[in-house]
């Protein structure tokens, strides 16, 4: 059994208090912290980078499960690998042609590599990635359009999730967008097991009680 990790999206947080939350989530249960660099390009919004990466990494050991909407992800992997970043996961949709070379250098930068795919990118696109010498260690299914945090869950993402757990039984299947209470079991179900979830656990009253559901739902 794949073992469940519970991210919050700290996209969510205050950051202006980033480190304070990050050691919040964790105390709370948290396994990794998620975060979500957008280029303003790649996704119409713009967020934050490797310096906000290292600024953090001196307050806290937590994962950082980096996910990188950006047109180039090549250009970012030293500096992310320099600040920190604990996984880097870069879009199939900007990565057609040099995936490889990307995932090795995500490598050698002292990363986990990672590859996400967009609600309307098939499935099957991502099969070398996960079959190459070099394979990514997780794959991310998008269960939003990417670029915003708040948006609602797509359920009919959940057959990518069950195709790749199906292939894959070991692998670490990450869903992010729109997951909460009422829409984990579904994600649990189709073979989720590493959860995103931004403003179902910040807008809680009682983050931790989210995070927990999060995890049992998964554990199930
Ligand atoms: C969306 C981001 C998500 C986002 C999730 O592009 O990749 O990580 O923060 O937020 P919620 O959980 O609110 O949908
Ligand atoms: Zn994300």
């Amino acid at each position: 059994m794949v073992s469940p990790k519970i991210a919050p999206s700290m996209l969510s947080s205050d950051f202006a208090n980033l480190a304070a939350e990050a050691k919040r989530m964790v105390d709370l249960g948290a396994n990794w912290l998620h975060m979500d660099i957008m280029d303003g390009h790649f996704v119409p919004n713009l967020t934050i980078g490797a310096p906000v990466i290292e600024s953090l990494r001196k307050h806290t050991n937590a994962y950082l499960d980096c996910h990188l909407m950006v047109t180039n992800p090549m250009d970012y992997v030293e500096q992310m690998g320099k600040a920190g970043a604990s996984g880097f996961t870069f879009h199939i949709e900007v990565a057609q042609e040099n995936w490889q070379e990307l995932v090795r250098k995500i490598k050698s930068a002292g990363m986990r590599p990672g590859v996400a795919l967009n609600p309307g990118t098939p499935v099957e696109q991502v099969y070398p990635l996960v079959e190459g010498a070099t394979p990514v260690e997780m794959v991310l299914v998008m269960t939003v359009e990417p670029g915003f945090g708040g948006q609602m869950f797509m359920p009919n993402m959940m057959d990518k999730v069950q195709t790749l757990r199906q292939k894959y039984p070991t692998l670490d299947i990450e869903v992010d967008g729109g997951l909460g209470p009422s829409t984990i079991d579904a994600a649990a179900a189709a073979g989720a097991n590493c959860i995103v979830a931004g403003s179902s656990v910040f807008g809680a009253p009682q983050p931790g009680d989210v995070i927990t559901l999060l995890r049992e739902s998964v554990e199930k």
